[in-house]
Formats: C-alpha cells, sequence, structure tokens
C-alpha cells in the first residue's frame, strides 16, 4: 500500500514560553519536527506533507534540511487538528493510498507501531494509535467497544464517565486519503474549543457504517511535548533509549548517565566511551576507538584505534584516520589527521592537514585566521613541531621537517629541514646572582625603615 505522511506542525505552542515554534525545539540535538520525520520515513512514504503555520518560515526550513522532497502547505490560521489535516488536501490531490497523520510535537513513534498499524488498515476503515496513560491528565479519550473504537472524545467536551476511561490518544491516525479527505469535510467546531478536531472523524466514519480500530503502544512512544518540562522528559527518554541500544550493539560506556548523545550519533562495536563525554551532531566514532573522560565532539569522524582526551575538543571536519592520538586540551576543527599522527598536549589544530606519524609538540598553535580569512597548514608525514610552535598560516612544513620549539614559523619548511625561528639564546654570565644580591639588600632596607 503507498503511504503518505501528513505531519500538523502549524501550531504555536503557548506553554513553551518560547519565540521558537514548538516542533523546533530540539531533542538531542534535531528538532522534534525531524525526530517526526524520520519515524515515518521508516514506512517508507510515496509523500511527505508538513503543516506549518505558526513560524512557517523556520518550520519549513527545518522540514526541508531534512527532507527536501517533502510539500509544506499552509494553515494560514490555527483552527484545529482537524482543519490542519485538510491543508494537505490539494497537495494529495490524485493520491488513492493511505494517509497516516502524525503529529509534529509527538516524536517518539516506533517502527514498530507504525507498522501494526498499517497491518490493522487492512481490516478497518480507520485506525487510531492509543496509550493506556498512568495519568491520561487532558488528552482525548478512547470510546470502545470491543475492538471496535467508536469515537474519541475531548478531554474538555467529555462526561465524568469518559474522563475515567484511560485510554487516550495519540493523535496519530491512519485512513485512505481521498477517506480522510471526505470526513474531514463534515467536521464542524461546535465544541467546548471551537475548533475542527481531527479525532472527530472517528464518529462520522461510525455513522456510516465503517469500521474504525485502536492499536495501542507504550505511553513514552506517545509522550505530547507541551512544554519544557515535557522537552527535558522527553530528550531523557531519548538518551536513555540510545544509549541502551548503543551498548547492546557492543559499545563500552562505564558510566552510561554521563553521556550525550545526538539523533545521530554512530559508534562503533568495542569502541570504549569514558564518562562525561558529549556528543554533538554528526560524530562517527569507529570500532576500537577510545573517547575518554570529559570531551566535547561534533561533526567528526574517528577511525580505528583512535584516543581522544581525556579533556579533549573535536569541532565540525576533524578528521581522524586510524591509531591517531588526540590528548588533553587539544582543539582540533577542520583537519585531517592522517596515520598514527599525535597531537597529545594543548594545542589547536585548525584548516590543517597532519601527514602520517608527524608529532605535533605541546602547545603548537595553527594561526590559521587574520581577523578575515581562514588559512591553511600543512604539515608532511614523519615531521616533528616542536612544543610552543606558531605555524602562521597559509604555511607547509615538508616531509620529515622539524621545527625547534617556540618557533614562530612564518615561512614553508623544505623536506628534511629543521626552522629556528625564535630569539636566539644569550647567557650572561654572574647576572642574576648579582640582581638578587641587589633585591635582597633593597628589601631588607625597607622592612628596617618601616620597623
Ligand atoms: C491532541 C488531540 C488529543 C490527543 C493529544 C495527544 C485533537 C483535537 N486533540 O490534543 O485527542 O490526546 O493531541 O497529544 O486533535 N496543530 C496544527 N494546527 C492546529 C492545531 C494543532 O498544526 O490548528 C498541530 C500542533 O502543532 C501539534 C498537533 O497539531 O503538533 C497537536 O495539537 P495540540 O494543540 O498540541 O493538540 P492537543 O491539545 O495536545
Ligand atoms: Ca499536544
Amino acid at each position: 500500500m503507498n503511504i503518505a505522511l501528513i505531519i500538523l506542525a502549524a501550531g504555536k505552542g503557548t506553554r513553551m514560553e518560547s519565540d521558537l515554534p514548538k516542533v523546533l525545539h530540539k531533542i538531542a540535538g534535531a528538532p522534534m519536527l525531524a525526530h517526526v520525520m524520520k519515524a515515518g520515513n521508516s514506512l517508507e512514504p510515496e509523500k511527505v506533507v508538513v503543516v506549518a503555520g505558526h513560524g512557517a518560515d523556520l518550520v519549513t526550513k527545518a522540514a526541508q534540511d531534512y527532507d527536501p522532497e517533502a510539500t509544506i502547505v499552509l494553515q494560514e490560521e490555527q483552527l484545529g487538528t482537524g482543519h490542519a489535516a485538510m491543508q494537505a488536501r490539494d497537495a494529495l490531490a490524485g493520491f488513492e493510498g493511505d494517509a497516516i497523520v502524525m503529529f509534529g510535537d509527538t516524536p517518539f513513534i516506533s517502527q514498530d507501531t507504525l507498522e501494526r498499524m498499517a497491518e490493522a488498515r487492512a481490516k478497518h476503515d480507520v485506525v487510531v494509535l492509543g496509550f493506556n496513560a498512568a495519568d491520561p491528565a487532558k488528552y482525548g479519550r478512547l470510546v470502545t467497544e470491543g475492538d471496535t473504537l467508536l469515537r474519541i472524545v475531548e478531554f474538555k467536551d467529555a462526561s465524568d464517565e469518559e474522563r475515567a476511561i484511560t485510554l487516550c490518544n495519540s493523535g496519530v491516525l491512519c485512513a485512505s486519503a481521498p477517506m480522510l479527505f471526505d470526513l474531514l469535510d463534515q467536521v464542524n467546531n461546535d465544541n467546548a474549543s471551537g475548533e475542527y478536531y481531527l479525532p472527530d472523524i472517528v464518529g462520522i466514519a461510525r455513522d456510516k457504517g465503517m469500521s474504525a480500530t485502536a492499536v495501542t503502544c507504550d505511553e513514552a512512544e506517545t509522550l505530547g511535548i507541551n512544554s519544557r518540562a515535557e522537552l527535558a522528559v522527553a530528550e531523557k527518554i531519548f538518551q536513555t533509549k540510545a544509549r541502551a541500544d548503543l551498548i547492546e550493539d557492543g559499545v563500552y560506556m562505564q558510566a552510561p548517565d554521563t553521556v550525550y548523545l545526538s539523533f545521530d550519533t554512530v559508534i562503533g562495536r568495542d569502541a570504549e566511551i569514558e564518562p562525561n563525554v558529549v556528543f554533538g551532531p554528526g560524530v562517527t566514532i569507529e570500532s576500537n576507538a577510545q573517547i575518554r573522560a570529559f570531551s566535547h565532539l561534533e561533526g567528526c569522524h574517528v577511525s580505528r584505534g583512535s584516543v581522544v582526551g581525556p579533556y579533549a575538543r573535536l569541532r565540525p571536519g576533524a578528521e581522524l584516520a586510524e591509531d591517531v592520538r588526540i590528548g588533553n586540551f587539544v582543539e582540533v576543527k577542520n583537519a585531517q589527521i592522517d596515520e598514527g599522527a599525535k597531537v597529545n598536549h594543548l594545542s589547536y589544530i585548525g584548516d590543517a592537514h597532519v601527514g602520517a606519524g608527524s608529532n605535533i609538540g605541546a602547545g603548537t598553535i595553527t594561526c590559521n585566521y587574520d581577523g578575515f580569512f581562514k588559512h591553511k597548514t600543512e604539515i608532511g608525514a614523519g615531521a616533528f613541531i616542536g612544543s610552543n610552535t606558531m605555524l602562521v598560516a597559509p604555511v607547509k612544513i615538508g616531509v620529515g621537517a622539524l621545527t625547534g620549539s617556540g618557533s614562530v614559523i612564518t615561512k614553508s619548511v623544505p623536506d628534511g629541514a629543521m626552522a629556528l625561528a625564535r630569539a636566539p639564546q644569550d647567557n650572561k654570565e654572574g647576572r642574576a646572582t648579582k640582581m638578587f644580591d641587589i633585591l635582597k639588600a633593597k628589601k631588607a632596607k625597607s622592612q628596617k625603615d618601616k620597623s
């Protein structure tokens, strides 16, 4: 069956107390909306329609960053979830398959759950995803009779008897697309909120003799995010699951609760992640690499057998080949570090290429920025950069070359050459002793004058 996704993301999210549209608040570094789109994508939909309204420009950008093929439709006024879903009608004109409606503020629906809904659709006209809520609060309630879903009633419109129902509406719903739009046509706003409710299509379908049923899933999947407190809960749920998944795949973490992952963090088997490591977006760690405590990584790639940290920072474009060493208080940005190279202490390597087996001494800095432009530093294989060398880019250090400690290198160094670029040393015999004697006498006199 061909599937189209309709993702509702037009609401303001008043309770977030934020200028940012609700669906753009981030979980594990990616907007909530991207999590929803990723979940929906697992069904390999033929079409993806995102309904934007509040902050439509930003929502459009986020949706198309995730899926450039997504169609964005505008809901000018937010008149309710039913009205929002209706906005997808033109975008899906002629589409005969099933539509699955998802909410942009409900990011954790699993692939398995969506597949079970698609299966149930084979037997029923309308399938709704429900969950048994520990605290049903203000969720819509599913009124059922055996396997049959009779209707959905919003909390505001529910009787006391209906409010006692704990089976709640997640918002996710599946029906044939042409039929969904026909049903939506008949939804009115004659209710406590004066809104067009999407869940009303269930009662309308039943009145027309169609069948409806509810598929249920774990409550953790249906968490709807309406406030920053709920966003924090969602982050915790994501982190717990992402850590558990990596551990199951063979990653070693001594203190998983202290490791923060992004939505797209990839870590290979037998890699070791020490406590208090933060992964920003876009990180790949290969098997057998070790990320030591208190390191911060984003947009980088660490190959097999490399060791990073403790206290290292890898920024976007840091590309580490196999068996590289990046030690404490080292920052690497937009730099390729070839096999076996070592940058062990207190260095900044930015916009650079470090050749295989090179040794970068403590305190080395690539001076890559002149206030206007960034420039590149190239270091040949097997080079030895003395401690506290300033490499003023653009500059090239040859294969097997050496720079003396404390050098400020402004000119390229040929292969195999040694570059010394520091003031020559000048020893003044006996001068220290003489100076200390003078200062000692001066101090003794000032103390005598005081007393
Ligand atoms: C909705 C359901 C409720 C369900 C709950 C689950 C309705 C009427 N109620 O309530 O049964 O238990 O979700 O979390 O559907 N949106 C638009 N345009 C609008 C209104 C909403 O795009 O005009 C979008 C919002 O951006 C949001 C989603 O639809 O992503 C849900 O809207 P929200 O106002 O949060 O619905 P709830 O009151 O939570
Ligand atoms: Ca909601």
